[in-house]
């Protein structure tokens, strides 16, 4: 088929063609003269002053038109689609930044917020029972349990709960862990948040996020609010130093914690709301936070002993219900325990979960110490792999 020049207006005078038919589609012509010659030209779309020419060049020429198609979406309408589809972007992002209620990106995140609390305390399985070789740090805690269970007996004595307790210790070290149980011990409930949430690009969004989850926690007294990577409040605002408001941002996401939780003294003394705060470096913490008041008490949670990894083992062997070799001995175990210099909690767990997938790989239904020597070296080896640096901290 010979293409013809692009303008086919022109093209169609009477004299060079008599009769034929031709198709129109909605971005080409096809031409089936009577000669026996076929003509194809592509159409600019949507330019109907050239549509319309052609239409009389053909009738002049005695073509017969035996289809059209329609011609396309007008462009007004996708104009007009892309201007709704950017509105409604605009319309969100605003919504956000004013903190409004509703349909928005963080609705999602809401949901879930909502089922934790509607769930409450007794969901948190945790207990203090499952949390092993940092015994110092959970008597310290406990005493915030004591609090929070008969916060009466304290008041009388003329003393208040803490308002603020910080955990303080290397990743994996059940700092976590330990606040939920500490929820779960007291039966109160646990309002979970991760610092990282709260600072946001836009300014004054997270210092809303604080006061709406300070209000939450107001109407649920006593509970425990849980602030997880506080230090974020602050490494966060370097980082984003070059971008505009990022400073002013986590700045004034501080400040509004630091009202929310001064403005938690004014509270009834029976209903206590306690701020939980956890960090892996709390040298870089704002030291606003640590005043009194607000994280006074500081509870390190430091990295286990080799006894203090004897046990967290023989937590997660029982949480995960293993089936240990009967030839394996406590002792043994100890031994394990003791390669494992440095380990944090959650290290120990991955062991043991290592151990068992390996015992299944041997479709034996005991984990014996092959498994469980097999898993620490494994473990060593991946850590010299991707390079993670020691953990510094040592009990
Ligand atoms: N002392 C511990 N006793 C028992 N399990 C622990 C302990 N520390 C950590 N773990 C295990 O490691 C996991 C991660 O600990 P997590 O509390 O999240 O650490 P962190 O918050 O300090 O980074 C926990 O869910 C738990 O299974
Ligand atoms: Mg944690």
């Amino acid at each position: 088929m010979a293409p013809f020049p692009f303008c086919p207006p022109l093209f169609f005078r009477p004299s060079f063609c008599c009769g034929g038919e031709a198709v129109i589609g909605a971005s080409q012509c096809v031409l089936y003269l009577s000669s026996g010659t076929r003509l194809f030209a592509r159409l600019p779309t949507a330019v109907s002053p050239v549509k319309d020419e052609l239409w009389s060049a053909l009738r002049r020429a005695k073509v017969q038109i035996v289809a059209e198609h329609a011609g396309g979406v007008p462009q007004i309408v996708v104009s007009g689609m892309f201007l709704l589809v950017y509105l409604t972007m605009v319309y969100t992002m605003m919504r956000r930044m004013t903190g409004g209620r509703g349909k928005g990106w963080g609705d999602a995140r809401k949901k879930v917020m909502q089922a934790q609390e509607a769930s409450g305390p007794n969901a948190l399985v945790t207990r203090f029972d499952d949390i092993a070789g940092i015994d110092r740090s959970k008597l310290e805690v406990q005493e915030v349990v004591e609090m929070l269970r008969s916060p009466g007996r304290y008041a009388a004595l003329g003393a208040s709960v803490p308002r603020g307790v910080l955990l303080a210790g290397p990743p994996g070290s059940g700092k976590t862990l330990l606040a939920r149980a500490t929820a779960a011990e007291a039966g109160v409930p646990f309002l979970n948040a991760a610092a990282t949430e709260f600072v946001e690009l836009f300014v004054g969004r997270g210092a809303a996020r604080v006061r709406q989850l300070f209000e939450r926690a107001r109407k649920m007294a006593p509970c425990i609010v849980f602030i997880d990577e506080i230090d974020a409040l602050r490494a966060r605002s370097s980082s984003l130093m070059g971008m505009a408001g990022g400073n002013q941002e986590a700045e004034s996401t501080l400040n509004q914690l630091l009202t929310c939780m001064d403005g938690l003294a004014t509270r009834e003394p029976g209903r206590p709301v306690v701020v939980i705060a956890a960090t892996n470096r709390p040298e870089v913490l704002d030291e606003a936070l640590l005043r009194p008041g607000r994280f006074d008490r500081v509870v390190q949670v430091p990295l286990p002993n080799a006894a203090g990894r004897l046990e967290i083992l023989k937590v997660h062997l029982r949480l995960r219900a293993v089936p240990v070799a009967p030839e394996v001995t406590s002792q043994q175990l100890g031994e394990i325990a003791e390669k494992c210099d440095g380990f944090p909690g959650a290290a120990l767990e991955a062991i043991v979960n290592e151990a068992a997938i390996r015992a299944a790989r041997r479709n034996s239904s005991t984990v014996n110490m092959v498994d469980f020597e097999a898993a620490v070296s494994e473990f060593n080896q991946s850590r010299e792999k991707t390079r993670i640096p020691d953990f510094p901290w040592k009990m």
